[in-house]
């Protein structure tokens, strides 16, 4: 019998339709567009503004898309994994309302957390589930709703943030297509650079704590750019290598939409043509566990079967990684 690949067979995404601009940043904070231009990429964001709506609200647009778009009935997904950093909730699984609202009623479901990689690892966990041979339809949805952790009187993080939601479905394909190497790392140590320190087990909300804003994200923005524009470049040269490819066989690089700079730089460790490059940060910034499913959302148009993609992400924590796929439909 062939091998069995994960091989992903239908995209979705979702953006709120509120645009949150440099110009209206600029009313905010000490900021200017021009700065955030050159330093960022970023030319406007996403934010969903309606009161009482959070992740799953983004992740079931997104879902929805794919399963019209598809024509699946969503009865036959088995497994809905939500990659998130912001859940609706604590406690409660985003996953669960998520899979019970599109209808995944035969389905269960549980959320990853790994910050900015959660799609990434999202992806790795979804393909062993689909090589087992015990599943054939893995719901993959990357969704956060950052605005719900962001102080917008903090430019050092206000500026870059958005919110959106992106999905995947991973089916079994025998002819070789789908996820094919994967490269994953975190490392501890980068935790104290980049977090949302209060509103966890370790330091739960008190008033004292949300009057001070801790409990909003904080970063000391260039030591996670050190760390990002290093480890991107380390694991997507690494998994060129180990897996005989050159430049020349990559279709895409989709990299995580954080800073158009690190992505200049991960790219060009590897002397990729700007053409082959996914970029959307420019219209929804860094929307975490979304940004490599709306890339494909975005690009979906001019991916051919059998291309090779290379997928790279970093986030908080630190986690990071690679993950090589070969694209499996022509649309
Ligand atoms: O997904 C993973 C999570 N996050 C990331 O990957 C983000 C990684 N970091 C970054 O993208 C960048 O570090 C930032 C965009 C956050 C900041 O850019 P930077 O080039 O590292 O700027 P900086 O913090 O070194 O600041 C340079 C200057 C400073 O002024 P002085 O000291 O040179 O006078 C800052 O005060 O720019 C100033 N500055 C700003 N000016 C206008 C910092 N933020 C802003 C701002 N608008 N928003």
């Amino acid at each position: 019998m062939s091998r069995i690949t994960a091989a992903i067979t239908a995209i979705g995404g979702y953006v709120p339709d509120y645009v949150l601009t440099n110009q209206i940043l600029e009313t905010l904070v000490d900021t200017n567009d021009e700065w955030i231009t050159s330093r960022t990429g970023i030319k406007e964001r996403r934010i969903l503004k309606e009161d009482g709506k959070g992740t799953s609200f983004l992740a079931i647009k997104a879902a929805e898309n794919l399963i019209e778009k598809k024509g699946l009935d969503p009865k036959e997904i088995e497994l809905v994994i939500v990659a998130t950093a912001t859940p609706d909730m604590k406690a409660a699984a985003t996953s669960a309302y998520t899979a019970t609202q599109i209808g995944a009623v035969n389905a269960f479901s549980f959320d990853l957390e790994a910050a900015c990689s959660s799609f990434l690892y999202g992806m790795s966990v979804a393909a062993r589930y689909i090589e087992s041979g015990k599943y054939k339809k893995v719901l993959l949805i990357g969704a956060d709703k950052n605005s719900s952790m962001i102080n917008y009187e903090d430019r050092a993080t206000c500026i870059i943030f958005g919110d959106g939601a992106g999905a995947v479905l991973f089916e079994p394909n025998t002819e070789g297509y789908g996820l094919q190497d994967e490269l994953l790392r975190s490392d501890g140590a980068g935790r104290e650079f980049l977090q949302a320190t209060y509103g966890g087990s370790s330091y739960p909300s008190t008033p004292e704590a949300v009057a001070e804003g801790k409990h909003y994200i904080f970063q000391e923005g260039k030591m996670v750019f050190k760390n990002a524009v290093f480890n991107m470049a380390d694991v997507t040269e690494k998994i060129l290598v180990r897996n005989n490819l050159n430049k020349d066989d990559i279709a895409w690089l989709v990299p995580h939409q954080a800073n158009k700079r690190i992505i200049d730089a991960t790219a060009s460790r590897i002397e990729l043509e700007d053409s082959k490059v996914m970029m959307n940060i420019h219209k929804y910034g860094n929307t975490t566990s979304a940004t490599l499913p709306l890339l494909l959302y975005d690009y979906e148009k001019q991916l051919k079967k059998g291309d090779k993609l290379l997928f790279v992400a970093f986030g908080g924590g630190f986690t990071w990684g690679s993950v090589y796929l070969t694209w499996a439909y022509n649309s």
